[in-house]
């Protein structure tokens, strides 16, 4: 199978087809993802939340973020790997957030990195850049700033917020960025700002004019129970299926009906 790249992105935006992202953080689940065909596979630090139990995405560290880069990247035969920098790797300088990308591309063998923020952090992104390092910018709701923010609700629907996003989506194709990330935001904003690009945005609840959209895998197969923004469509109810499977397996074990005489040597 040949390899997604930025460049085969870029062409699919030009040619009006939408660009499928979804995260994985392990090996396992990132074999089925890329199976059935997702352009994308983002090991974003959600990883925080969804594996680790974190109510927020900064206690993650850099090593953590290499380790579940390196089983996903293990099991990507199509699809473009990108990992997000967490907090605290690339804040400091533009050198920090270059060593952090080189640690993710060189020990994980990743394709990509996904670093949050606009004109605040272009000096890293073009540093970064300048070693041949593609990277994917992300606006809008960036978690990483949640304590500056307060909530998890909707971004830029002020106008003054609205125009600082579109002058940083601007700033981040100018640096060099091969997509962006447009995380909650008006669909009215994010259509504008895609029709205002050449490289391709990724949305999530941002709407359908974006050239891409991106699910938390754990979300969109039903796998968090809590977890229902408006944004999110759920494809499955994993959560259901395992806890059944689980409880016919321990009410098995309990009634000594498994094993049975076919499942022992
Ligand atoms: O960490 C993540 O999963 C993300 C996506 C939601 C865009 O950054
Ligand atoms: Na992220």
């Amino acid at each position: 199978v040949k390899r997604i790249t930025t460049h085969i992105l870029q062409e699919m935006k030009a040619r009006g087809e939408k660009i499928s992202m979804l995260t994985a953080y392990d090996y396992s689940m990132a074999a089925i993802v890329d199976e059935a065909g997702t352009d994308i596979i983002l090991v974003g630090d959600s990883a925080s939340n969804v594996m680790a139990g974190h109510e927020t995405t900064l206690p993650i560290t850099l090593d953590q973020m290499i380790y579940h880069a390196s089983s996903v990247v293990r099991a990507a035969k199509r699809a473009l790997v990108t990992v997000d920098l967490p907090f605290g790797s690339y804040q400091g300088n533009s050198k920090e957030a270059l060593n952090s990308a080189i640690r993710i591309m060189k020990e994980a063998g990743a394709h990509s990195v996904k670093i949050e923020g606009g004109v605040e952090i272009a000096e890293s992104v073009s540093r970064i850049l300048t070693a041949g390092i593609p990277v994917m910018g992300h606006l809008g709701l960036t978690p990483q700033s949640i304590y500056k923010f307060g909530t998890y609700t909707v971004r830029a629907k002020q106008e003054s917020e609205a125009q600082k996003l579109r002058e940083d989506a601007l700033k981040l194709q100018e640096l060099g960025c091969f997509a962006i990330v447009l995380e909650k935001i008006p669909a009215a904003l994010a259509k504008q700002v895609s029709e205002s690009l050449s490289i391709p945005t990724i949305g999530i609840g941002a709407g359908r004019y974006c050239d891409g959209q991106v699910l938390v895998i754990h979300d969109m197969l039903g796998i968090n129970k809590e977890f229902k923004p408006r944004f999110l469509r759920q494809y499955a109810n994993l959560n259901e299926i395992m806890n059944g499977a689980i409880k016919n397996y321990i009410s098995d074990v309990k009634t000594k009906s498994f094993p049975n005489e076919k499942e022992e040597y």
